[in-house]
């Protein structure tokens, strides 16, 4: 009774704290904030960490900053790398969300990586807590996916949900409302920008930054040979001579650095397969595969995977959004609260 007439004054909140993106959703409002999760930070003498920037503005310092800034991604590999900056982040998020002004603490539904230990989840829950939030309920990525995407995942049928984030791919089947099997590999969206760094290096004698290559990713990158071929002007270093340079890239060679990690990302798709109880399988091939996370967004990934499988493959709806969105539905519905931990 209590809490209810709190939440009439405080802003429920759904943050999905992604490697790559962070998302916040308020109820009644739809998603408020969408920031890359990065921090910029400067040391000063007695080696104290100051927070200069956060978000939009510390992505666009990456590469960019003097030597005593440092702009760093606390999350790394879809877990914490750094807890005292995951905080930090947080709150700036939800103070950017809630104003400083709101005197009630935010209910906040916060969206972990499937398999995350207690450890993590403890630390999760203590960086939202000391950030303001009232109570905390944590949903594990597959299933706020799989909520976001639209999956009837209270049934019984199964649904299988592909999230391809930054940090990480999770594969989930899903049925009742519960994780039937999943599988997490560290392969994601950050890999596949790695893979292009080293084949400029390796290729052109071409030093790029993060920023690049992610670029190239998003307008090369491909993962069938049906992609129409296309060229891009990239720019960067000489590592022979250490001079600025241009190398004029095509979407062939891209999609050649691109295939190891596409296979591992295939084959955590075909593996789960072998692995999911018959009677699951069957609505699998009736239904599809559906794909969210911002990597299924890379070119033909999704014909690449329907051709390895001969399955359908469906990529949601923003799929930037999907993870938000459905944990923000399980803050408005109380009846998936019950399946949050
Ligand atoms: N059009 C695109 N094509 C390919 N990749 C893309 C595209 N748009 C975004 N991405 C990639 O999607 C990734 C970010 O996705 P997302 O926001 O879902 O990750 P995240 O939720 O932060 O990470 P994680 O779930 O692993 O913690 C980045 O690697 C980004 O480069
Ligand atoms: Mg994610």
């Amino acid at each position: 009774m209590l809490n209810s007439m709190l939440g009439l004054f405080s802003q429920d909140m759904a943050i999905d704290l992604g490697t790559a993106n962070t998302l916040v959703y308020v109820k009644g409002r739809g998603v408020v904030c969408n920031e890359p999760s990065i921090v910029a930070v400067q040391h000063d003498r007695k080696g104290n960490r100051n927070i200069v920037a956060v978000g939009d503005q510390a992505k666009s310092m990456l590469g960019r900053c003097p030597q005593d800034i440092q702009a760093i991604r606390p999350l790394k590999d879809g877990v914490i790398a750094d807890y005292q900056l995951t905080e930090e982040m947080l709150r700036y998020f939800i103070e950017k969300v809630n104003g400083r002004r709101n005197f009630v603490a935010p209910r906040m539904v916060i969206c972990i990586p499937y398999g995350t230990t207690e450890v993590e989840k403890r630390a999760v829950r203590d960086s939202a807590e000391s950030a303001g939030a009232r109570e905390v309920h944590l949903i594990e990525e597959p299933l706020a996916a799989a909520i976001g995407a639209d999956l009837p995942i209270t049934e019984p049928t199964g649904n299988m949900v592909v999230d391809i984030g930054g940090g990480t791919t999770e594969v989930a089947v899903i049925s009742m409302s519960g994780i039937v099997y999943s599988r997490s590999i560290k392969v994601g969206g950050d890999h596949l920008d790695e893979a292009i760094i080293n084949h400029l290096r390796r290729r052109h004698d071409l030093f790029v930054g993060p920023r690049t290559a992610e670029d190239i990713k998003i307008q090369l990158g491909n993962a069938s040979s049906d992609f129409p071929f296309r060229e891009m002007i990239v720019k960067g270093r000489d590592l022979v001579r250490g001079f600025p340079r241009t190398v004029t890239v095509h979407s062939d060679e891209i999609r050649e650095a691109l295939e190891e990690p596409i296979r591992l990302i295939i084959e955590a798709v075909t593996g789960s397969l072998e692995r999911t109880p018959p009677e699951l399988l069957g609505d699998i091939v009736d239904r599809g595969i559906i794909m969210t996370g911002g990597g299924s967004m890379l070119s033909d990934l999704d014909t690449a995977i329907s051709q390895t499988t001969g399955l359908p493959v469906i990529v949601a709806d923003d799929p930037l959004s999907a993870v938000v969105k459905g944990s923000g539905r399980a803050l408005e519905e109380m009846d998936y609260l019950r399946m949050m931990s």
